[in-house]
């Protein structure tokens, strides 16, 4: 039986796909809302698919609960944020969730790690927790690293598509762990050292921030001398070897945002790219307020309140808005001690933020100036209601005639 540490955004889809496909699986989070929603029948984020794998593996017999089980696996998806000021990985969660395993877990036990952690983390933090607990490590308990790749808006066909890497101490017990993931997985499955693992899940998401950073400089570039970046860019791809991403209007979520800081903190000398296009992508949500401004000197707008950012969400589709560079424009406008942008999400049902509107036509009504931060189906759907207002368009989606772009 595998126990499941963690339903969140990766844990809880992790332990459906599994538990739908004959593992026999508990879901475990110290979350009692949460386990008390999930166990009313109702998931706990929108994703597509979700719902329906979530009516599989209850029929496959899944269970949710808040007590760590006595079992032979564990798999823990905690959060791995980032620590503000030295950039490195904060793995207080992870270490916390390994010692409550420790309470309960049986020699013999295997204990995978699912969260991204630098590399390293598990070496300076999870062994010494283990150890010090009276296992040993390779005898009485096999350590395993198995980070994640899915991306919100598609989680349930990247889980069954996805390659994966495992990282073991023991290539066997990698083996073995790889059959867990090889019940619903039908990408390649790497088997390679911990270490190994660790690094290559962070040095995914960085290639993703260092290349989204490029754009967003060329943006910053063409704005400066008036120059078509859209343009450009898609020229630019014409080259066979080119692939250049789209600008937006920042970073968010929980992996590009966040996993390239911890390189940042760990190599201050070495990670310089990095550091620099971290820097970039986090510095996209003032550009826009600044834009904003300039939009609105341009126009003889003076009234904030007119003005209003579409999409709260940190990408398009989902109801996930942590980091999300929205928040993150709202947070500059406070800096400046100004209030008073609208703002409207269709996936965002509770009041999260000052001046939110839940209906699209009430928030044109309410705005002049729209802000197109994230490119939600639905307003691609209703372009044609933007009509006649001032657009920021971030995105590059909307043909209407005068529309700004960053
Ligand atoms: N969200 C993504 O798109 C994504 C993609 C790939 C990898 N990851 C990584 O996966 C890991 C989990 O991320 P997430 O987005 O699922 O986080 P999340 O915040 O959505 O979920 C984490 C869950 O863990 C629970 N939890 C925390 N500590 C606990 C403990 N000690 N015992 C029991 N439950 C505990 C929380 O209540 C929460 O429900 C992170 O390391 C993240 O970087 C996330």
């Amino acid at each position: 039986m595998i126990n499941v540490i963690g339903l969140g955004y990766i844990g809880l889809p992790t332990a459906l796909m599994m538990a739908s496909h004959g593992v026999e699986v508990v879901g475990t989070d110290y979350n009692k809302e949460l386990v008390a929603t999930l166990n009313a029948g109702k998931t706990t984020f929108k994703e597509k698919g979700l719902d329906e794998l979530f009516d599989a593996a209850v029929k496959a017999g899944i269970r949710f609960t808040t007590e760590y089980q006595v079992t032979d696996t564990y798999i823990v998806s905690v959060p791995t944020p980032y620590d503000k000021f030295s950039k490195k990985v904060d793995a207080c969660y992870v270490v916390a969730a390994v010692k409550d395993v420790m309470k309960v877990c049986p020699k013999g036990a295997t204990v995978v790690i699912e969260s991204t952690v630098s590399p390293g983390t598990i070496d300076k933090y999870v062994r010494p927790v283990i150890e010090a607990n009276g296992f040993k490590i390779g005898e009485d308990l096999n350590l395993v690293h198995a980070p994640e790749r899915i991306i919100p808006g598609n989680m349930v066909y990247e889980l069954l598509h996805n390659n994966r890497t495992i990282g073991a101490d023991d290539r066997a017990i990698g083996e073995k762990v790889k059959e867990y993931y090889a019940s619903f997985c039908q990408g390649e499955i790497v088997v390679t050292d911990i270490r190994t693992a660790e690094m290559t899940k962070v040095v995914e998401n960085t290639f993703r921030a260092v290349n989204i950073a490029f754009a967003n400089e060329l943006a910053k570039i063409c704005r400066h001398d008036n120059m078509d970046v859209y343009e450009i860019i898609r020229i630019c791809n014409m080259h066979p070897r080119v692939n250049i991403l789209q600008p937006g209007p920042g970073v968010g979520g929980h992996c590009i945002s966040v996993d390239p800081w911890f390189l940042v903190g760990d190599y201050p000398s070495l990670a310089k790219l990095i550091d620099q296009s971290m820097r970039i992508n986090d510095g996209m949500p003032d550009f826009v307020l600044n834009r904003i401004y300039e939009i609105m000197k341009e126009k003889g707008m003076t009234d904030i309140t007119r003005v209003g950012l579409y999409g709260l969400t940190y990408k398009e589709n989902v109801d996930d808005m942590r980091e999300s560079p929205t928040l993150q424009l709202l947070e500059s406008q406070e800096r400046h001690l100004a209030t008073g942008l609208k703002v409207y999400d269709p996936f965002i049902e509770k009041d999260v933020v000052a001046n939110q509107y839940h209906n699209l036509d009430e928030f044109l009504a309410a705005v002049d100036f729209v802000v197109i931060m994230v490119k939600h189906n639905e307003i691609k759907e209703n372009m044609d209601k933007l009509a006649g207002k001032v657009i920021l368009d971030c995105h590059n989606i909307c043909q209407l005639p005068g529309v700004y772009h960053i």
